[in-house]
């Protein structure tokens, strides 16, 4: 088959490429080109550089459609490494308690919180889950997010859990967003159970039930103080591997109880949250190669208690960003995360959007390497995903955080908005 010359981007005021030394030689981390464009050949980045030299070679009328981003910032599409974006009911009301006072943890010991959304999920048909699910697709997708992670865990029985692995896949199939789905059986204790005995459903009858259908790429749990101990989740997490599924630990958030270093001695993809890591813990991640995650989104309803991600960057993790939507945190838009993660945490801008971008699809095992073919990227060959944001440099992603400024969208190299 003869390659087609799907689009060519050209003419944009600044085109990021992904985390490097700069063209320019101003190191803000960015490898990144002025007055450039883009040439995509089947899906895949053929081509980026000066929209002169690429006009060239990738004439933008011999394109199967081509894009004006004169004045505009051509980064790639946001990979949202973590969310619980498959739910169903109305929490809006313990937004208002946790103004008036009340914590996470007692509105889940109350029963509320995710066990309100497993009672509401249970009698939702996965028609409406997968409904639900595609319209915040299309809000996400708005955004600039193009591939995104979504966990169940608002079944806690088989049935449940399966069908909402079965609504990611059915909207992952028609949709343009890339849905990564993950296994979280162990996202809360079922009311009248102990945490021991969940655990052997959950390994004994969840699991294998999840890998016979195929449906996970991820197993995560939630290793907390009024979740599961780091024993339980250590026996979730190595029967899950055992079924083929990559571990992911929502560690030390609500309280240090050892997520952190269970992520680091099951080599999780990830470790997320981390609002209570430890400095030994950071360096353990490190050691092991798994991402830290970052929801500052999820701090800012909470009430602004944000992770230390300046100590993560400094100590060389490869954080990523994440938006964590889910009811309690109910924000799709990774560039508000990013403003969130510079307002809150004091990243740069450039290290916002790369945490966005190629760290957070590391996130997802989609790195460099074989298969990875470095999503999150716009170099050569890395697929093309990207978004064309109408503002003069990617710093405005993260400083105009009243408006969208992403105005189109690309997933593989189709224009999907
Ligand atoms: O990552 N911490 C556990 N899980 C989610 C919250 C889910 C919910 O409250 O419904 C989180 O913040
Ligand atoms: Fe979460």
């Amino acid at each position: 088959m003869t390659p087609t010359l799907d689009l060519v981007v050209h003419d944009a005021r600044e085109v990021v490429v992904g985390p490097d030394e700069n063209e320019n030689g101003d190191d803000d981390g960015l490898r990144r080109h002025e007055n450039a464009g883009i040439a995509v050949v089947d899906g895949r980045v053929a081509a980026v550089g000066p929209t002169n030299e690429l006009r060239r070679a990738y004439p933008p009328e011999n394109a199967r459609e081509s894009l004006d981003a004169t004045g505009k910032t051509v980064v790639p599409g946001f990979v949202d490494a973590h969310t619980h974006a498959c739910f169903a009911g109305d929490r809006s009301d313990e937004f208002e308690a946790k103004l008036r006072g009340a914590s996470y943890g007692e509105l889940l010991a109350q029963g509320g919180g995710i066990l309100r959304t497993v009672r509401a999920v249970r009698e939702t048909s996965t028609r409406e889950l997968t409904a639900d699910l595609l319209a915040h697709l299309d809000v996400m997708l708005a955004h600039g997010t193009t591939t995104v992670e979504v966990k169940s865990g608002y079944g806690l029985d088989t049935e449940t859990e399966l069908r909402m692995l079965r609504a990611m896949a059915d909207a992952d199939d028609a949709h343009p967003v890339d849905v990564v789905p993950t296994f979280m059986g162990a996202h809360a204790v079922p009311q009248g159970r102990t945490g021991d005995d969940y655990v052997e459903d959950v390994v004994c009858e969840q699991l294998p039930a999840v890998a016979d259908q195929g449906i996970a790429r991820f197993c995560d749990v939630f290793c907390d103080e009024g979740a599961f101990t780091p024993e339980q989740s250590r026996r979730v997490l190595d029967a899950g591997r055992d079924h083929g599924l990559t571990p992911k630990v929502h560690a030390e958030e609500l309280a240090h109880t050892g997520g952190a270093r269970l992520a680091s001695q099951v080599e999780a993809a990830s470790a997320d949250h981390l609002l209570r890591a430890t400095a030994a813990d950071v360096e353990a991640l490190v050691d092991a190669d798994v991402v830290p995650v970052l929801l500052p989104g999820t701090a800012f309803s909470l009430g602004g208690d944000y992770a230390d991600a300046r100590a993560m960057l400094d100590a060389g993790a490869p954080a990523a960003l994440a938006t964590d939507f889910n009811p309690n945190c109910f924000a799709r838009s990774m560039p508000f995360a990013m403003t969130l993660a510079c307002v809150g945490m004091r990243l740069t801008p450039a290290e916002a959007l790369v945490a966005a971008t190629a760290h957070a699809a590391r996130a997802l095992d989609f790195g460099a390497g074989p298969g990875g073919g470095e999503r999150g990227t716009l170099r050569e060959d890395a697929p093309a995903d990207l978004a064309v944001v109408d503002a003069p440099s990617h710093t405005h992603l993260a400083y105009d955080f009243d408006v969208n400024r992403v105005e189109r969208v690309v997933k593989g190299g189709e224009v999907v908005h």
